[in-house]
């Protein structure tokens, strides 16, 4: 995926999510990771390669039809975009109303999930009446009520204090925990490190690491642990490059995302 100014934004990443995965996308400044955020939700549009959500190739969705594509995901950004002079029940009842909900069926819905964020005695308070934290919990509410099989999140804690943040990783836990895909770029090394979910990190556009239950940056090595490394990739074996580096250097050029919808099946509206 290449920037029209010729910026490479992802280069030959590919990788593959189950349906119901956890997973966490790391790397410095500019390594890519919201492109792929933008990617999936076809704001951009990849230069090379392919990318495939829930067995549908994205490519193949017509301009009209990507708003339907999109009701399958909510997306939660650093900058938490509500609606200034809507409540935070309206700011999720709109979210809500957008995708074609009735009335009954949004003053069913939009209570459940501001009980499950924790949000269900500020209903009536404005966005500037919250903290950043609960402001960031109207966000994942406001991504989360229409139950969205795929959930993006970017930088979802980038400019909270660490318990709050913990409060938000939490939440979209427990989102994950009910059953929905869940992939968050972040810098919060701490939260990663917690969590030990997938993670993925990204260098340059390019996937330096996927690991299944990693940290936020691979652990330092103490000297013994090293020198055993190294015992045992090179050792009495006689193996020309450490265990796993193969891991690193797949050619695939595909990204694909989920299985395909069965009938009947996985939470995927028609797209
Ligand atoms: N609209 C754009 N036009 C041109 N280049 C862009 C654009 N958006 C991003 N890039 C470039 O693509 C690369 C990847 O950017 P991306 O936003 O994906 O990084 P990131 O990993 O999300 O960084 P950060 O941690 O700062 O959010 C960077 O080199 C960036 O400069
Ligand atoms: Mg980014």
């Amino acid at each position: 995926m290449h920037y029209p100014a010729g910026d490479i934004g992802l280069d030959g990443a590919s990788f593959h999510v189950r349906r119901g995965e956890f997973l966490f996308i790391v790397g410095s400044t500019g390594s890519g990771k919201s492109t792929i955020m933008r990617l999936l939700i076809k704001e951009r549009e990849p230069t090379s390669g392919s990318i495939r959500v829930a067995g549908r190739e994205l490519a193949e969705i017509e301009h009209g039809k990507v708003p339907y594509y999109r009701r399958n995901i909510g997306v939660v950004f650093q900058d938490f975009k509500l609606l200034p002079n809507r409540t935070v029940y309206d700011n999720v009842a709109y979210a809500l109303s957008a995708t074609g909900a009735r009335r009954k069926e949004i003053r069913a819905k939009v209570p459940d999930v501001l009980r499950l964020t924790g949000l269900s005695t500020k209903l009536h308070n404005y966005p500037d009446q919250l903290s950043g934290g609960e402001q960031q919990r109207v966000a994942v509410a406001r991504a989360f009520v229409n139950h969205p099989p795929l959930l993006l999140a970017d930088e979802p804690t980038g400019n909270l204090d660490p318990h709050t943040s913990l409060g938000i990783m939490q939440l979209l836990y427990r989102i994950y925990r009910a059953g929905t895909t869940v992939l968050v770029a972040t810098h919060d090394s701490h939260m990663v490190d917690r969590m030990r979910r997938r993670v993925i990190e990204l260098q340059g556009g390019r996937i330096v690491r996927d690991e299944a239950s990693g940290l936020y940056a691979q652990r330092d090595q103490t000297t013994d642990e090293f020198s055993d490394m190294l015992d045992h990739a090179y050792g009495e074996l006689g193996r020309d490059q450490p265990q796993g580096l193969e891991e690193l250097q797949r050619p695939a050029q595909t990204t694909e995302w989920g299985s395909p919808p069965h009938a009947g099946g996985d939470g995927w509206r028609n797209y």
